[in-house]
């Protein structure tokens, strides 16, 4: 880089008394005067095979499953669940952290002495930890206190470094003290999750599913049913829906401590809780600014004991552990499901499978940690097999 706006020629006069006002802005030996050239090759080229690297694991990446969940056939229902917890980093959060960093780079936000900082509940911290070593970059978490241990244990192994806060509305502020601090950059997934996904395809997942269902009774869904965290899913999908023109709705699940429901409702994007989402990965305390209202249907709130009654159901009909937040997703689903039944309408329902249960041993599936909520799962768990019955 070299800066070059001090006129180093004398302006080349034809005037017979010396260089007029006029003439000192006349064309130089150099044309112009005004220069900064901050081009930085060396730069380019670590941005550049850090962008060969993420495109190097996109293409070695499968696309994850479209389950088909059976229901009485005679229901002209059929149920169908994104498994997003065969990603190599075991959730959602993969897509997401890929094109953060991916945005990131394109912007000129990352350097090799960047440290990238992230608020996260986990799981995307998780993802990302994974590709800030692929790139080789140095990454901290902010993260509530309360975070699984599994997950922690996933970020530390990925070689990142966890920073704890004790309620999630300081995330945010704290990730920001913290760029400062080191000279880091903010991923900021709250904020640039809508915009680094591309919505009009490019695999995205609303472009996966649709592609999926193509040989499908019902191929163009009814509904598809997501929670949101940071709202970005939910915006890509609503997105994607609207360009490919397809009649599709799309209802989003809140939980109990979010106000991303009553945000909606009141049409208020400022409403704010202090108290902090019980189900891990979905659930804020303010609207965040990637959760785009406008494209999103319908929203229903689900109670927290029925969100982890939906996973042990789940558990019951696939055999796995999911997580909790699709447990909330399947509650929605259930309650969507039963509608159309009372109004005779046929079609199919989309739905995430997040992440796998297997990272909450040690709460949403400990009978223990579920007694201390105070959570009594068996009624839900019947509902459900009501409402959702596999034959
Ligand atoms: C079931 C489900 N749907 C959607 C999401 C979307 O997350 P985000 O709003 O951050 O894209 C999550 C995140 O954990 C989830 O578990």
């Amino acid at each position: 880089m070299h800066a070059s706006n001090t006129p180093t020629l004398e302006p080349e006069s034809t005037e017979p008394d010396g260089p007029t006002a006029a003439a000192t802005l006349a064309p130089t030996r150099a044309l112009l005067t005004q220069d900064v050239d901050r081009s930085d090759p060396a730069l380019r080229d670590w941005v550049a095979e850090r962008i060969r690297r993420l495109e190097a694991d996109a293409r070695r990446s499968a696309d994850t499953h479209l389950i088909k969940l059976d229901l009485p056939e005679h229901w002209g229902i059929d149920l169908y669940l994104k498994d997003e917890s065969t990603h190599p980093t075991g959730s959602l959060k993969h897509r997401l952290a890929r094109s953060l960093f991916l945005y990131a780079l394109v912007n000129g936000w990352l350097g090799p002495d960047t440290v990238v900082i992230e608020s996260s509940s986990g799981s995307t911290a998780v993802s990302e930890a994974h590709f800030a070593r692929m790139l080789g970059l140095r990454f901290v978490a902010v993260m509530p206190r309360s975070t699984s241990a599994e997950k922690i244990a996933l970020i530390e192994a990925e070689g990142g470094i966890c920073h704890f806060v004790e309620h999630a509305e300081q995330m945010s502020e704290t990730s920001q003290r913290l760029a400062q601090q080191y000279g880091g950059h903010f991923l900021d997934q709250f904020t640039y999750a809508e915009r680094a996904t591309d919505w009009r395809g490019h695999n995205n997942i609303a472009q996966s599913i649709l592609d999926q269902l193509g040989n499908e009774p019902h191929p163009i869904p009814a509904w598809i049913v997501v929670g949101a965290g940071t709202g970005g899913t939910s915006a890509t999908l609503g997105r994607y829906l609207r360009l490919m023109k397809l009649p599709t709705r799309l209802c989003v699940a809140d939980v109990e401590n979010s106000v991303f429901y009553d945000g909606w409702v009141s049409r208020d994007a400022g409403v704010v809780t202090h108290s902090s989402s019980r189900i891990e990965g979905i659930g804020r305390p303010r609207v965040e600014p990637s959760f785009v209202g406008t494209v999103v249907d319908r929203m229903v709130r689900v109670p927290d004991p029925a969100s982890v009654a939906g996973a042990h159901f789940l558990q019951g009909r696939l055999g796995r552990r999911v997580g909790p937040s699709t447990g909330t997703t399947i509650v929605a689903v259930a309650h969507l499901v039963d509608q159309m039944r009372a109004h005779g309408e046929r079609g199919s329902v989309v739905t995430l499978l997040c992440d796998s249960g297997d990272r909450y041993g040690h709460t949403y599936f400990d009978r223990e940690w579920i007694a201390a909520q105070g959570w009594e799962l068996a009624p839900w768990i019947q509902r459900l097999e009501t409402s959702l019955p596999a034959r």
